[in-house]
This record gives C-alpha cells, sequence and structure tokens, in this order.
C-alpha cells in the first residue's frame, strides 16, 4: 500500500519540532516475515509550545499491534493511528513522558530496499531518507537527534552477527536457541543514521590508533569466503582515517567501526554512524575480478562514507534542503583524499570529466535545481549529482577563496561551533565569513541559483602600451522555477603565458579584486587590464576548473597547443587538448547530417599525438588526452537539435583518422606499457593500463584490430586489462567470432560472482547501433539477470538507457518503449531505482525532433499511467513540464 502523499515540501514552512525526543530504546525480534519492533521514546513539550498540541509522528506502510503512554495501555479516545501517521493526544504540559510502539514489519516482502530488508538471507536497513518511518512511528526528520539504545533478538544458528549503531554493550543466549545483542550510541543522531545488520556473515578485522591514542576495532563484514577480497577496503578506511586527522584534524569517536557489504542495495554505500552498510560492489576487490576504476571506486567511497562521520553525522542536517551541507562537502573531503593518495591532476580531470558528463546535462535540462533546493516533491529524488557533484565544486570554490588555511580555519569553526546540531547552508557558509572576513553572500548565489554559469571571454594585447586587457561577460540560463538569474561570483584561475613557456608577472592588475593566480569575476560584464606584459601572452583560464561554468573563449588552435605544452597546471594542459579535439569533433558531426566528407585538423592530431608520447608526461594523464570527449560530451557542446547517430559516426570518423596517423606512436606504447611482475592496485600501474589499452583501443581502427584484441583478452592476467580487451572486442567487432568465444569464456569463468557478471551485462548493454535493443532483450531473458537485484537492473537496463547513445536513442522510438516498460516493471518493487533510470531521458528536449517527439510521446505515456510511484511520478513530470 502507498502511504506517501506526493504533496510539495517548501523549505519556507520549516519550523522545529513541538516535543523534543530525549532518548530512543530499541527492541527487535527478528524474524523473515514477522519481526516485531518495539520502540520506546522519551519526550518533552518543547518550551512554549500550545498545551493542546497533540503528538505526530511519522509512518509509512505500518502496522502496529501495541501502543502505550508510560506504560499503560493508551485508550482508542486518545489516539489516531493510520499506516502513515500516528497522532497522540493529551499529552503533558512540559513533564517527560514515555511512548511505547509496536510494529509488525515483513522484511522478506520489503522489495523498495527502504526500512528493514533482507538481502542474501541478511537483515538489512536503509534509513535515509525517510526509511525509518517504515520500521516505527517516529519523528521522522533530521533535526531530531537522540541517543539510541538497540536490542537484538534472533534466531542464533541463522544469525550470529548482530549489530547496531555505537558500542557494544553486551549480549547472551535467550529462549528457544535465539541469543541477543545490546548496543548503545551515545552521540545523539537523527533516525536516518540507524542501522541494524543481522545474520550469517564472515569478518575481517583490523584496529586503528587514533592520533589521541584510543584503540578503534575495524570490522568488515562480508558473505562467508569473500574475506579476502575485503583486504584492500580495510587498507582504504584506515588511510581515510588518517588522512581526515592529518588534514582536517578529525578523529574517530567510539570503539568500533563496522562496515557491512550487502548485495542489494539502492545507492553506493551509507554512512550510518559507526555502522556504515556498502553496496558490496564498493567494498570487494582482488586482482582477477576487480579493474582499477573498481579500486578507485572503493577508495572513494569508504572515505566518503567514512568523512561523513564528522560532515554528516556529527553536524548533521536541519531539513532535506541542506541535503548539500553532507553531501557535497563530504564528496568535496573525498576528492581530497583521492587527489593525495593518487596523482592530483589526473584525479581532477576524471572528477571534471563526470562533472560535464553527469552534472551539466542535468543543470541544462527539465530536471535542473540548485544545490540547495526550496521545494520538493520526493527527497529521494534529490540525491542527484547537482547535489552531490556541483555542491563539492562550490565548496571547492570557497577553499579557493579562503586558500588551504583559511579553509582549513573555517572548518575548525564549523566543527566547533556546530558540533551535535543540525545545520543549515547558512551556517556553514557564516564559518567561513567569519574567519576570514569576507562577504560570502553574492558567493552564495552557487546555492541558489541553478544552472551552469555562461563565461565568454576574449582577450586584447597592446604591444605599445605592453597592457594585456581580458573582457568577460557572465550569464546564467534560465531553469525550472528561476527565469531571471544574478550576477555570479566567480572565482577563475588563470595564467598568461609567454613565448618562451613562463608565465608573465604583471606589474599590476586592475578592474576587479585579484587575489593571488585568481581574477573574481563579480559583475555581468567586467575588464581586466594587466601591465607590464612584455610580449603577446596566451590566456590560459579557470585554470584546475576553478569555477564550474561553461567557458567561451575563442582560442587559436596555435594558442591551445601552446597551453597544452606548457602551462604548468596539468589539469590546463588536458583542458586545452579537449578544446582543440571538439571543434573537429563537433564540425563531423555536422558534416555528417549534410552528408560531407568529415575532415580532421593535422595540427589537433599531431598535438595530440605529441602529448601521448611525452615520456615526460605520466601515464594516466597521457590516457586522459588520448580518452576523447564522449558522445554526450559532444551532444552537450553541440546543445540541441542533435543525431546521436551522427554524434557517434562523427566520433568513430576522427578516431579513425587519429588512429591511422598515429599508429607508430600506439605500438609503441602497447609494448612500452607492459607492465612486468604481479598486479598492484596502485595509481602509477593503473596509468600504465590506461595508456595500453587506449592505444590497443586505437590500433581496433587499424588493419588486425580484432585479432590484437583477441591477443590482449587471452592473455590478461587482471581484470582491468580483461575487461578493456572485451570491450574493444564487443564495441568494434560485434559480430566477430572471436567476439562470441570471448563473451563466453568470461562468462564461464565468472559465472559464479554477480559483480563480475554485471560487467559482462553492461559491456554487451552498451554496444553501440541499432541491434543493441534485441541484444538487449535477450539478456533480458538471461537466467543470469535478476531484476529484483538493483547491480543487475542497472547493469543492463541503466547501462542501456545511460550509456548507450545509439542503441538507446532508436530513431523509431523502440528504446524509449522498451525503457518505459521496464520503469513500470521495476517501479512497483522499487520506486526509487525506477525513478532513478527514468533520469536517462532528462535530454530529451536536446534531441532532434523525429527523437524528441518520440520522447516526449513514450514519457506522456508513462505519466498517465495510474499507481505510479511518487518517485516516478515527480521525474516523469518535472521531464514534461519543464
Ligand atoms: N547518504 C548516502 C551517501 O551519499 C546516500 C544514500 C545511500 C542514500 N542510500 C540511500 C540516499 C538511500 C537515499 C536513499 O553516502
Ligand atoms: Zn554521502
Amino acid at each position: 500500500m502507498r502511504t506517501d502523499t506526493g504533496q510539495i515540501i517548501h523549505l519556507a514552512d520549516y519550523r522545529p519540532t513541538d516535543f523534543v525526543l530525549e532518548r530512543v530504546d530499541l527492541t527487535f525480534e527478528l524474524d523473515p516475515t514477522a519481526t516485531r519492533v518495539e520502540s520506546r521514546l522519551i519526550f518533552h513539550r518543547r518550551d512554549g509550545v500550545d498545551a493542546g498540541l497533540p503528538l505526530v509522528l511519522d509512518g509509512d506502510d505500518l502496522s502496529m499491534t501495541e501502543l502505550r503512554l508510560d506504560q499503560i495501555e493508551l485508550p482508542a479516545s486518545q489516539f489516531d493511528a493510520r499506516a502513515d501517521q500516528l497522532i497522540i493526544r493529551d499529552l503533558p504540559q512540559s513533564a517527560p513522558f514515555e511512548v511505547t510502539v509496536v510494529t509488525v514489519l515483513n522484511p522478506e516482502a520489503n522489495t523498495q530496499l527502504m526500512g528493514l530488508y533482507r538481502t542474501n538471507g541478511v537483515y538489512c536497513t536503509q534509513c535515509e531518507a525517510e526509511g525509518f518511518r517504515r520500521i516505527t512511528y517516529f519523528p521522522d526528520r533530521p533535526d531530531v537527534l537522540a541517543p539510541y539504545t538497540v536490542t537484538i533478538i534472533a534466531d542464533k544458528a541463522t544469525n550470529p552477527v548482530l549489530l547496531s549503531n555505537g558500542n557494544f554493550l553486551g549480549g547472551g543466549n535467550y529462549d528457544e536457541g535465539r541469543h541477543f545483542a545490546a548496543w548503545f550510541d551515545p552521540f545523539p543522531k537523527p533516525s536516518y543514521l540507524f542501522a541494524l545488520v543481522a545474520g550469517d556473515l564472515g569478518v575481517v578485522e583490523d584496529s586503528f590508533t587514533t592520533q589521541s591514542g584510543r584503540d578503534v576495532a575495524l570490522k568488515i563484514y562480508v558473505e562467508h569466503g569473500k574475506e579476502p577480497r575485503a583486504a584492500y577496503a580495510m587498507d582504504a578506511l584506515k588511510r581515510s582515517m588518517k588522512w581526515d586527522e592529518e588534514r582536517f584534524g578529525r578523529e574517530y569517536d567510539l570503539d568500533i567501526f563496522m562496515i557491512v557489504a550487502v548485495s542489494d542495495f539502492n545507492m553506493g554505500a551509507m554512512e550510518n554512524k559507526g555502522l556504515n552498510v556498502f553496496n558490496d560492489k564498493y567494498v570487494l576487490a582482488d586482482p582477477e575480478t576487480a579493474t582499477d576504476q573498481d579500486y578507485a571506486n572503493i577508495e572513494a567511497i569508504i572515505a566518503h562514507e567514512y568523512f561523513h562521520n564528522w560532515t554528516g553525522n556529527r553536524i548533521t542536517c536541519r531539513d532535506w534542503f541542506q541535503l548539500c551541507l553532507k553531501e557535497g562537502l563530504t564528496v568535496y573531503r573525498d576528492h581530497e583524499f583521492s587527489a593525495d593518495m593518487r596523482s592530483r591532476a589526473v584525479k581532477r580531470i576524471a572528477e571534471v570529466r563526470h562533472l560535464k558528463a553527469e552534472q551539466f546535462p542535468e543543470d541544462a535540462g527539465p530536471l535542473a535545481h540548485p544545490v540547495r533546493p526550496t521545494t520538493y516533491r520526493e527527497i529521494n529524488n534529490f540525491y542527484t549529482t547537482t547535489v552531490y557533484e556541483k555542491g563539492s565544486e562550490v565548496t571547492r570554490m570557497i577553499a579557493t577563496l579562503l586558500g588551504r588555511d583559511g579553509f582549513k580555519k573555517g572548518m575548525d569553526l564549523y566543527f566547533e561551533r556546530h558540533d551535535g546540531e543540525a545545520a543549515t547552508v547558512e551556517d556553514f557558509v557564516r564559518c567561513f565569513a567569519d574567519v576570514s572576513g569576507r562577504d560570502l553572500s553574492q558567493f552564495s548565489r552557487w546555492y541558489h541559483q541553478a544552472g551552469t554559469p555562461l563565461v565568454t571571454a576574449s582577450g586584447d594585447y597592446d604591444a605599445a602600451r605592453q597592457i594585456f586587457t581580458l573582457s568577460l561577460q557572465q550569464m546564467v540560463p534560465a531553469t525550472p522555477g528561476q527565469p531571471v538569474k544574478e550576477a555570479m561570483h566567480i572565482p577563475l584561475s588563470f595564467a598568461l603565458i609567454l613565448d618562451n613557456g613562463t608565465t608573465a608577472e604583471p606589474s599590476a592588475v586592475d578592474g576587479g579584486e585579484v587575489t593571488g593566480d585568481v581574477l573574481h569575476l563579480t559583475e555581468r560584464a567586467q575588464t581586466f587590464t594587466f601591465s607590464g606584459i612584455a610580449s603577446r601572452p596566451v590566456l590560459s583560464l579557470n585554470r584546475g576548473f576553478s569555477a564550474p561554468i561553461n567557458l567561451e573563449f575563442k582560442q587559436t588552435p596555435a594558442d591551445l597547443v601552446h597551453i597544452a605544452r606548457h602551462d604548468t597546471d596539468q589539469f590546463s594542459r588536458w583542458q586545452a587538448l579537449t578544446d582543440l579535439a571538439l571543434p573537429n569533433l563537433l564540425q563531423a558531426a555536422r558534416d555528417i547530417r549534410s552528408g560531407k566528407e568529415i575532415s580532421c585538423d593535422p595540427a589537433f592530431i599531431s598535438a595530440l599525438l605529441e602529448a601521448a608520447a611525452d615520456e615526460s608526461l605520466e601515464p594516466a594523464f597521457r590516457a586522459q588526452a588520448l580518452a576523447l570527449p564522449s558522445e554526450s560530451d559532444m551532444a552537450r557542446e553541440l546543445g540541441g537539435n542533435n543525431d546521436p547517430d551522427a554524434i557517434h559516426a562523427a566520433r568513430h570518423g576522427i578516431i579513425e583518422r587519429i588512429a591511422k596517423a598515429g599508429r607508430p606512436v600506439f605500438e609503441t606504447l602497447l609494448s612500452q606499457m607492459r607492465i612486468e611482475g604481479p598486479f598492484t592496485p596502485d595509481a602509477d600501474g593503473a596509468g600504465k593500463r590506461a595508456l595500453r589499452n587506449s592505444a590497443l583501443s586505437y590500433l581496433s581502427y587499424v588493419e588486425g584490430g580484432a585479432a590484437r584484441a583477441t591477443d590482449a583478452f587471452n592473455t590478461a592476467d587482471n581484470m582491468t586489462d580483461m575487461v578493456q580487451a572485451l570491450t574493444i572486442l564487443a564495441h568494434r567487432f560485434p559480430d566477430a567470432t572471436e567476439t562470441a568465444e570471448a563473451l563466453s569464456a568470461f562468462l564461464q569463468r565468472f559465472e559464479e560472482n554477480p559483480l563480475v557478471l554485471d560487467k559482462w551485462f553492461a559491456i554487451q548493454a552498451t554496444i553501440p547501433g541499432r541491434d543493441a535493443l534485441a541484444r538487449v532483450k535477450a539478456l533480458l531473458q538471461d537466467a543470469r539477470y535478476v531484476a529484483s537485484n538493483p547491480n543487475r537492473v542497472r547493469s543492463l537496463v541503466g547501462a542501456f538507457a545511460f550509456s548507450n547513445p545509439t542503441g538507446f536513442n532508436r530513431a523509431d522510438g523502440e528504446g524509449y518503449r522498451f525503457l518505459a516498460e521496464q520503469i513500470l516493471m521495476i517501479d512497483p518493487r522499487n520506486p526509487q531505482l525506477a525513478a532513478r533510470i527514468l533520469t536517462s531521458m532528462r535530454s530529451w528536449r536536446s534531441l532532434e525532433s523525429v527523437r524528441a517527439d518520440q520522447a516526449r510521446t513514450v514519457l506522456a505515456e508513462i505519466q498517465r499511467h495510474s499507481g505510479l510511484s511518487t518517485d516516478v511520478r515527480d521525474i516523469v513530470e518535472r521531464m514534461l513540464t519543464a
């Protein structure tokens, strides 16, 4: 039964609760289909709250069997119980009182994976954002904080492991073959951070000594037999703990820190206090089954969830509008961690690639919303790349404005001021304003105005006066609900690079604020002049991607080559190569549509090959340079009336030309980048593998490509190389017998490993072209396709819709119709997953009209369907109306 009403929630309506929650005491008697939950809550009425007001608790799909007030059964006249709400009247004026609620749950039937559910025989909870109300009636909002005591009673043989938040109090045997365990979490927390896990799990144990000398027990729980595959996660955890102490002075606070890996999970992982629950994809790894990307993801997500202990848990969010307060900040922290663990420049390139591929399209389409929204209908739909990734970029800009030390001081003040509280974005920003004396009010528009700002730049050099003039304009596009925008404060890192490759030091800069190498663009139009510039400089702008903007700056290929060769900022060197590539790719797409022969500027090809062969550059950087802008990057840059087939053909054609011209370079890389000795997942090795596989991929466009890829597949001694080779075979030679053989060999070898099977599905789901849909439909009938497992659904349906532009966007609309069928099938069992996959259509309006019409028709059909979840309804309606 659906109990969410789909009402719109407004930030402006926020007010504190009428009752203060003092303590929570929960007892779970676990049973697969009838779990009994007894919740005892101690409340008192907040000072000044009218004595007549009732206590209103949230519920979702609940059935209550007992209700007591101060241990006395409540008469029916004193309460109203609905599946989605419990109202209790005639409560004491000021004295504390205890409410006892007993609910009975069916974890086995919980397919939404919110609240208490079972995954592979393990009891598991997911409470963020509003899952706790599916366990018991509760003031289920993040500004209600209390210490929790939790007792778990369960059959001992099938559930030897009983876990909850906080420190272990004790346990022992109980009746009828059952046992119990009790946990106490002394740190007041909101209900979304509650967790319980019970089952028969293996464990990997370690310990960490904090900077103040306390010993913390570390435990990672996995399915039996998978313990060795948790070693890398454990290592990443210890490095995260140390890093947060060194960089931000943040020490862990409980006696124990636990991670549980489960195979059915809606998102990546969850930061429940002291008991993180992870999608096992982000825990389990070994060289035979995990790629370098998997290792990097594990490191980042382990760090992310661990860092939440301070940014999210010790200081939480006042309401869900403040989600970026914990997510944007914590993503920034995990980015910084990964940058310190690996190559900072390469990490930044990967971040910006991801931001542009995911967040920029969201910000440019019907689902655009501010980093700090002011309304929502379904909070699950606001765990977006805008809140996370743009939120992180906004935090990064604060660090740019204040400098590393200033930012650290602001963070220190934030922790000091708000520890134990539920805070707001304004509280956060105020800390940085207070430590720096800077007025951040204009800057705060980054939180409130949606849309990617467009900055237009033009430069002019006056040799006689030795002055370089830079004219800048900014424009923030209209977005749903925000037709008119104010000027933003945009920090632009810059360098003026002279002929000999050195950076000019101007004798003066006028026209606006400049701090270090950062220009502060604050007006709609602003002109900066740089004096004392002896020769014509090449301007490198928005270095390190200091601001998340679209930059329109007409630079000659020669100037871009100059930046690619000389900028001391590696990111900018990569950006320059990308800026060289793009016009070629876009022109090719236009030429294909008008039936013309495509061409490619030889200057671009030689600059690219020069970077690829430059041994002074790290291999990972060279691989990033060789990875051209993707088809979705091209679609975004083209901006509208897009034909995915033309885009694909254009990119294919350009790659072919690069491959032909660069064949000797790629042959050399293929042999040079061979790694001797056993696989290690370090960044150096990953970089070499990336460069080698990139060379292999280019070589697949010249004669003998399938043979090389087949050889690479057969000789691969790690999952990275194996997946790369298999992808080349499948995507470039889908009908070759070698491909069929490789796919079946891969399947045979890894059939028992679900995470590797996901890769097998995803590689096939993303084979470009018209046949993709038939292939995906056939795979859907495969016995190994498990519709109840979110990872599997994402690896087939998700991969097809998000990562197969030509296959999905068929002009006949069949791709969209297939997606609609799938969405309507997934929605009743898991609305969150259905809504997420449906966002793959968020850029439908920028398609050419035939496809756009097909997309509109299909979306309208979904919308007309009765019984949609709030999640899917919210997404489909926003996609259609904006
Ligand atoms: N807070 C989690 C994170 O970013 C995200 C998350 C995990 C989540 N599970 C969820 C959000 C379920 C919504 C619903 O680390
Ligand atoms: Zn998070």
